[in-house]
């Protein structure tokens, strides 16, 4: 299939120039976040350090800003500041991936680098068909496929897909996605001692598990890691109805924190916890760096979520990853801090040791933008709600009665309508919002909880305020910085 692949590539790389100016050219163009060179990006793809270098591949369809076919792309960066594209790391030109180059991970092993990923393949009649592929490098960038290294196994649809490596004790693993055929959401696994040959263990979690036997029709991108002597799964499921303020997207992405067995392959885990409160994040992947790091980047979008009325598709993109972000576990709950390698990125340091905050907005000196970010502290004595408004198109309101933390946005489709996310927060203390031209990350309580979401406000709209309920003034530090 060599030729097919290099046509492909050839392809791909046509549409990147053919598209570059109006792609540029976009104002909601991103400025410190990984996008595609055109086209679509979703899932972040074989996030790994070696070398000192990361890697990061990302699911790729250079031909429109839809679904399809995916290619691997590649970015490297040394900082997680400064990223740097590569060539194409996979093209769908196998018949065992002719459909797509679905997601997986990455493994470094004696040298060599190797990728696990699905292979989508769809027959004559529209049916799918799955395959888990491997592939392989010496140097990290040019990688060969050796070929399929796991079948679909009795008991399964063909939604089977996203293996997941690691590695403990003298055995690999390998984590999947999955569908039964009773359509319920799985997690499987499958061990080896030489990353080719696979045993099949079973569905760890999903299958034997209270509430989880109803969890959703199919888990999408399972990640399994150990932190502070836990087994934390984090995964997508797809089917979860809306309750409350809670699974308010189309599709969740979460974990669940445990204990495995890795001979019985029981898994014991308390509930499922959503990563983020936003409108925009989605099968998110993590790896652990030569720091001891584990760090989580995740697809800053969501699939069949009204993508087609993201305007960047007039200018041929869509679509942007998270800023990476390093996991802790505080209490049981995964936290997730911006890595601080991102100050990196400031400039231009503004403080405010006590601004007084009461019903009338008001802006400060050297705080607006479309690129910047804020810090806000001591936010633990607010007895009325504070708000920050953004670029008259997104909010943020804390209400300390109810103890609701709303980030609300005018909706990207009517251009009007206003649509909210919440989360429940027991204690204020501090709110760090990064905001990048069309994307606002909002880390409240050093990572405690997190909001996710594009807008696309009036370009010439810079203005950033702050208020605070009519019952009081309230005292609060205010800090920001520029971004490069
Ligand atoms: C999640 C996902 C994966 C699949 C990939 C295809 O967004 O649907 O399950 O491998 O995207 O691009």
């Amino acid at each position: 299939m060599a030729d097919l692949d290099q046509t492909l590539r050839q392809q791909a790389y046509a549409e990147v120039e053919k598209h570059k100016h109006t792609v540029e050219a976009d104002p909601y163009r991103l400025r410190y976040h990984v996008m595609p060179p055109v086209g679509l990006l979703n899932d972040p793809n074989g996030f790994i350090q070696v070398d000192g270098v990361y890697h990061l591949f990302y699911q790729w369809n250079p031909f429109n800003t839809g679904h399809g076919a995916k290619f691997w792309g590649h970015y490297t960066t040394k900082d997680l500041v400064t990223w740097e594209h590569h060539d194409i790391a996979l093209a769908p030109s196998d018949w065992f991936d002719k459909n797509g180059c679905y997601s997986g991970s990455a493994i470094e092993h004696d040298g060599t680098l190797y990728l696990f990923y699905t292979g989508n393949v769809k027959d004559e009649n529209n049916n799918r068909e799955t395959y888990q592929v491997m592939a392989t490098s010496k140097d990290g960038y040019k990688f060969t496929k050796e070929g399929v290294v796991i079948n679909l196994p009795e008991g399964y649809t063909p939604h089977f897909r996203d293996p997941k490596v690691w590695k403990h004790k003298d055995h690999f693993y390998l984590v999947i996605g999955a569908q039964s055929k009773d359509l319920k959401g799985k997690a499987v696994l499958f061990r080896s001692t030489d990353l080719t040959n696979w045993e099949h263990l079973g569905a760890f979690a999903g299958a034997h598990i209270g509430p989880f036997r109803e969890f959703g029709y199919m888990w999408e991108c399972p990640d399994l890691f150990e932190l502070d002597g836990q087994d934390v799964l984090v995964f997508s499921p797809q089917g979860l109805e809306p309750s409350g303020i809670y699974y308010q997207n189309l599709y969740q992405a979460g974990y669940v924190v445990g204990t495995l067995d890795y001979d019985s392959v029981e898994y014991n885990h308390g509930d499922f916890i959503e990563l983020d409160r936003g409108f925009e994040f989605y099968a998110p992947q993590t790896t652990v760096d030569e720091k001891g790091r584990r760090i989580m980047i995740g697809w800053l979008g969501m699939p069949e979520e009204r993508e087609e009325d993201h305007p960047t598709i007039e200018h041929k993109w869509i679509h942007a990853m998270t800023l990476p972000r390093e996991l802790k576990l505080v209490n049981g709950k995964l936290y997730q801090r911006p890595v601080e390698e991102l100050k990196e990125l400031r400039k231009d340091e503004v403080t405010y040791e006590v601004v007084e905050l009461n019903e009338k907005a008001q802006a400060f000196q050297g705080i607006e933008g479309d690129a910047l970010e804020i810090y806000l502290e001591t936010l633990d004595t607010v007895t009325s709600p504070i708000a920050v408004h953004i670029r008259n198109d997104v909010n943020l309101v804390y209400n300390p009665t109810d103890k609701l933390f709303k980030l609300d946005r005018i909706s990207y489709v009517d251009h009007q309508t206003v649509e909210e996310r919440f989360c429940h927060i027991s204690q204020l203390n501090n709110i760090r919002i990064f905001l990048d031209i069309s994307s606002i990350e909002v880390f409240i309580n050093d990572g405690e909880e997190v909001f996710t979401a594009r807008f696309y406000p009036n370009v010439e709209e810079k203005g950033i305020s702050f208020a605070a309920g009519a019952e009081g003034t309230e005292r609060v530090k205010l800090q920001a910085w520029k971004i490069k």
